[in-house]
């Protein structure tokens, strides 16, 4: 199997993510036809929320081009027929199994065969969806950060039956997109990431639920322990930094006393069964006026395209020294 890019990308559903994923590809001067499965995201909220991001985009100089600019660059429909002409197909469709594997047989009657289709899925395995196909070796997922166009991240993951040659090849493209791309050579659920992440949230569920830290004590620590160094080296490069006996001496003890709990927290539980869904309906950990939670939503933004400035500099300062290593 070979990679045939002619440029354009398709991508399936216009939510949250597939608007802030266009928004990243049109950045990077890349040709879009966005398909709409939900026919009213087409009346105005997807469109319009694309600008927005581009107009963000441009003002915070991660692109020179003005919004009407990078829009030429962009089909919104409607109809599955118009990803013909693609080399790579995303789709971002919610969580549902059953609805992404419609979704890819509406996809997969509109493409030849040698054409790549990829899911956004957080956490269903690869190897899983892939069987949904009738192609299943052209299948891989592309997992995005959010917001897309102001992240470096981009997993790429193989599932049993994609090439890992593909995949590579896929990552080449990711770096064209201003992406610092990793692939995931054999499906694992929740892929590098949420794994890391998951087993995060569930210590600090643990932490606020037996009574050792507040909600808030726990976003303070990770927000000024972790998020400082992690933006700058990850876990790895960390220990290295930090010298690394002493985590080993430490996971002696700890290891064991960390929570290995199987089952939905109770805190979260209450909330999400209540209908919270946290700043979108303003009932979350925390509670929201309107107005906070717009204001948490735009310093979010902010703060991810000073991240973005500030990465972009330390990625370009330590990328020599990376390649100088050797990577175990
Ligand atoms: N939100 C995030 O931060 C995030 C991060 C990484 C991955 N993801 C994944 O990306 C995917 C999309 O998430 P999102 O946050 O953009 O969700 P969303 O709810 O904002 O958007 C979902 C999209 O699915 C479409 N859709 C809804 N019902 C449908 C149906 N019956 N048939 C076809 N299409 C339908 C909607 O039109 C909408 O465009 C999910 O698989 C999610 O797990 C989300």
């Amino acid at each position: 199997m070979e990679l045939k890019n002619n440029s354009t990308v398709g991508i399936v559903g216009l939510g949250l993510m597939g608007g802030s994923i266009v928004a990243a590809l049109l950045i990077s001067n890349q040709k879009v036809v966005a398909v709409a499965p939900i026919v009213s995201d087409l009346d105005k909220a997807a469109p319009d929320r694309i600008r927005h991001y581009l107009e963000e985009c441009l003002r915070e100089g991660l692109t020179t081009k003005t919004p009407d600019e990078l829009l030429v660059n962009i089909t919104y429909t409607p109809d599955y027929a118009q990803l013909e002409k693609c080399w790579l197909v995303m789709e971002c469709v919610i969580e549902n199994l059953a609805v992404k594997q419609e979704v890819y047989k509406k996809i997969e009657a509109c493409v030849s065969d040698e054409v790549i289709i990829t899911s956004n899925t957080s956490a269903i395995p690869i190897s899983m969806l892939q069987n949904h196909c009738r192609v299943p070796e052209r299948f891989f997922g592309m997992h995005w950060g959010e917001p897309s166009y102001t992240s470096f991240f981009l997993e790429i993951i193989c599932g049993e039956k994609s090439p890992v040659e593909i995949g590579e090849q896929l990552c080449a493209v990711a770096k064209q997109w201003g992406k610092e791309p990793t692939l995931v050579r054999k499906d694992i659920r929740g892929f590098i990431t949420n794994r890391i992440m998951y087993a995060m949230y569930r210590e600090a569920f643990n932490l606020v639920e037996n009574g050792y830290a507040t909600i808030a004590d726990v976003d303070n620590a990770c927000k000024n322990d972790g998020g400082r160094w992690m933006a700058f080296c990850g876990l790895f490069r960390y220990m290295d930094l930090t010298g690394l006996k002493a985590y080993h001496a430490v996971m002696k003890d700890l290891f064991p006393e960390l929570s290995n709990q199987t089952t939905v927290p109770k805190l979260i539980d209450d909330i999400a069964k209540a209908g919270g869904n946290g700043v979108s309906n303003g009932n979350g950990f925390y509670d929201y006026t309107p107005e906070e939670a717009k204001k948490w939503e735009e310093t979010f933004e902010e703060f991810s395209f000073d991240l973005h400035r500030l990465s972009s500099k330390y990625t370009e300062k330590v990328a020599d020294m990376s390649s100088k290593n050797i990577l175990k």
